[in-house]
């Protein structure tokens, strides 16, 4: 799948639909579930690798996983969901150069095809156009954006007028750019309906109501998997709980089967 697809998706009124996954295992999953994209978020650094923000996740772990996400995926080429990789905070910050080389290392030593960035901030903008022009397609993401936790918190964003207006102006300015598709998060979903209609990319949304032209979702959070779910997420299984009781069963039948016990052997004789 080329990110072209998905704006030809839009264009057909075919929902699109993205999971993340974080590793070969979870990337074979969703891959089998049938998701149209894999994000290789960089979620990955609360859920996986235990961290309380994204933002100490490196642009070496990130291509790890990637690396590790794109080897789970076992289709026939052309029919293998799209991989998108997230470009870790501070790797497209720092300058045009440096946001291209890390954009670069990403497609050049994964099979990732694309990366996702957050904000719309006008140096945001300019490292998009960057990139795309440099061959590198470009998944914006707007609204609740982690890696901005310390100035926004995670809470819903863009719930006043101006905010929504400013929001809008961003995401119009990430299209111009060449952004091939975009992340609203946690946004009021009025406001998420008229980007849909505005923008003739595709608008993908979590937490931002239905009138979205697909949807993306934390794999982690929808198998109930992570200790704390966010507000607009609700589990499919309680993951946790019963992976939880299944080790324990096979834990209690390893100890109720017991152990041989083992004679001690006899005390050695010194050798002086
Ligand atoms: O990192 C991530 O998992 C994401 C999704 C929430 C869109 O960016």
């Amino acid at each position: 799948m080329r990110p072209a697809e998905l704006i030809r998706f839009k264009q057909s009124g075919r929902a699109i639909t993205m999971l993340t996954a974080w590793d070969a295992l979870s990337a074979a999953l969703v891959e089998e579930a049938g998701a149209d994209v894999v994000l290789v978020g960089d979620s990955l650094a609360m859920v996986v690798l235990g961290h309380a923000t994204t933002l100490p996740v490196t642009l070496e772990q990130m291509l790890h996983h990637s690396q590790a996400v794109c080897r789970g995926l076992s289709k026939p080429l052309a029919q293998q969901p799209l991989v998108v990789c997230d470009l870790p905070f501070l790797s497209y910050q720092c300058g045009l150069d440096r946001a291209v080389a890390a954009a670069g290392t990403i497609l050049k030593e994964s099979d990732a095809a694309a990366v996702k960035l957050e904000g719309g901030e006008p140096e945001v903008v300019a490292v998009v156009e960057r990139l795309v022009r440099m061959g590198i397609p470009v998944m914006g993401h707007l609204g609740l954006t982690p890696q901005a936790v310390h100035r926004l918190g995670y809470q819903r964003q863009a719930s006043d007028p101006r905010s929504q207006d400013k929001l809008h102006r961003q995401a119009q300015a990430l299209q111009d750019a060449g952004c091939f598709s975009l992340v609203v998060e946690h946004i009021p979903g009025e406001l998420a309906g008229r980007l849909r209609r505005h923008l003739s990319i595709p608008v993908i949304g979590i937490g931002a109501g239905a009138d979205c032209d697909g949807q993306v979702s934390v794999t982690a959070d929808l198998l109930g998997l992570t200790p704390s779910q966010p507000p607009f997420t609700t589990a499919r299984m309680q993951g946790r709980e019963l992976s939880i009781t299944a080790l324990k069963s096979w834990l209690k039948e390893q100890r109720d089967q017991g152990a041989t016990p083992t004679t001690p052997p006899p005390p050695q004789a010194p050798d002086c």
